[in-house]
């Protein structure tokens, strides 16, 4: 294997920062003026996680592409973390978004749409009823509520190193609880986030969280994504849900991420039985939108829940007055119908893989300590040569210095890699002269890191 020198990834890091710095001045000067009305000087805290020392200023997002307000013009592998999986502004969801607009934006009532919507998302999914929500983490939160009043149980089992929004009870971790490793930046630890927190691929740990018959819900990520991809192993799914049917514990399955396996996602690929299941950020093709799907079991089950009756009301308090609007279930509608089609993702998995498996072979070439892992049109590179197989393993292989190195080195050279870890979205409009970009540039990357 070739050494990495840290004064190499030191020096390189002064050196790309310097030439960030120079060659944004109208993104520097509008994040300086930002700091006396935005808090951090961004209207998201996390924004300040891009590459440099002040984050890109964009002035438009077309299809695969990004331009900022200095005139760059970005391929766009970050896609918004999900949210642009489809591309940005995808014509048929942008001319339905266009189209409701007018017609009413929200009224409390449901639409034909939303009809077409729920028998969608039931065929791509398997559960037969479905909710709408506006964003993948209030999704997962009554998700959570809904197993709490079916089991009559409070706590929930997380993965390490998981990520499913600011659901207080993923706002953990194995090795500081509540207080989540710091590189993570995540704000606000929970007073009392009634969760257990487990490894992922580990079954004793599960069976031994889970023996006490206290357990809710299990909230997982059929394959982990937000500490690099995690494959789960060979049989760990069975275990997940035999496990918790044995332990009549509810098993929620959030694929707000993992729909990048294909149109269905992991649960349609590899024939999983989520109880509940939970998916935002793409379904509306970047409009703040959500789903939860649920089992005709567990729809029984809260007709007539242990914790009360929810007689004519039940529902209320739930996902709130602006979910599941009119203009909601259009853009669903649009982006499920004739965007994320099954061609689309055939196309973004061979993309994806063509991407993933160049930056293999120059990572074998220059035998970089590195490995790259995809799942469907989703990759990422993490700088150790052993795939982790749990978020334990994955905090170990995190290396801020090169991981803010790789991210600068790309933006630079007209790649924007996703902030918080280096993976890769490929969407439908991502092309291949994209991810040969993308691989021309990182072979430029290694050849100076072992130089
Ligand atoms: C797996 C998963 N679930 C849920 C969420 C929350 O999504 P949002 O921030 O759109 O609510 C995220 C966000 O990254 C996620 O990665």
């Amino acid at each position: 294997m070739s050494a990495i020198l840290r004064e190499t990834i030191r020096s390189l890091l002064e050196r790309e920062e310097a030439r960030y710095a120079a060659e944004h001045p109208r993104s520097r000067a509008l994040f300086e003026r930002a700091q006396n009305s935005l808090f951090r000087g961004v209207p998201m805290g996390w924004m300040t996680e891009w590459p440099g020392s002040f984050p890109i200023f964009m002035s438009e997002a077309e299809k695969a592409r990004l331009r900022d307000v200095d005139g760059h013009v970005y391929v766009d592998l970050a896609l918004g973390d999900s949210g642009a999986l489809t591309g940005h502004s995808p014509l048929p969801t942008v001319e339905a978004i266009c189209r409701q607009v007018r017609k009413g934006i929200t009224t409390m009532l449901p639409s034909e749409d939303a009809v077409w919507v729920g028998e969608e998302l039931a065929r791509r999914f398997g559960l037969p009823y479905w909710q709408i929500y506006t964003t993948a983490t209030d999704a997962d939160r009554f998700a959570i509520k809904l197993a709490r009043m079916a089991t009559a149980r409070d706590l929930v089992v997380v993965f390490d190193g998981c990520y499913h929004g600011s659901v207080d009870e993923a706002l953990v971790s194995a090795k500081d609880g509540p207080r989540r490793a710091q590189h993570r930046q995540v704000i606000g630890p929970p007073p009392n986030p009634a969760s257990r927190v487990i490894q992922f691929n580990d079954i004793d740990a599960l069976e031994k969280a889970l023996a006490p018959g206290d357990v809710a819900c299990v909230l997982a990520e059929p394959a982990m994504t937000n500490a690099g991809i995690i494959w789960p192993e060979p049989g760990y799914h069975e275990a997940l849900r035999e496990l918790t049917r044995a332990y009549g514990t509810l098993l929620i399955l959030d694929e707000t991420h993992t729909i990048c396996a294909g149109p269905g996602g992991c649960t349609r690929a590899w024939v999983l039985e989520p109880d509940l299941f939970t998916i935002g950020k793409s379904i509306a093709g970047g409009l703040p939108t959500a789903a939860m799907g649920l089992t005709q079991e567990l729809a029984e089950i809260l007709t007539t829940p242990p914790r009360g009756i929810p007689g004519k009301h039940f529902g209320i308090g739930t996902g709130g007055t602006v979910a599941g609007t009119v203009l909601q279930t259009a853009a669903i509608r649009a982006t499920l119908g004739e965007v994320l089609t099954e061609a689309a993702f055939e196309k973004m998995i061979a993309t994806a893989t063509r991407l993933a498996d160049g930056t293999a072979t120059i990572i074998d070439a220059h035998e970089l300590p590195w490995h790259v892992n995809r799942l469907g049109c989703r990759a990422e590179y993490r700088f150790v040569r052993q795939k982790p197989k749990n978020g334990e393993e994955a905090d170990r292989a995190f290396d801020e210095e090169l991981d803010s190195l790789v991210h600068v080195f790309m933006a630079n050279r007209g790649i924007l890699l996703t902030p918080f870890h280096t993976m890769v979205l490929v969407s439908p409009q991502t092309t291949v002269e994209d991810v040969d970009l993308h691989s021309e540039v990182f072979e430029e990357l290694a050849g100076e890191l072992i130089a």
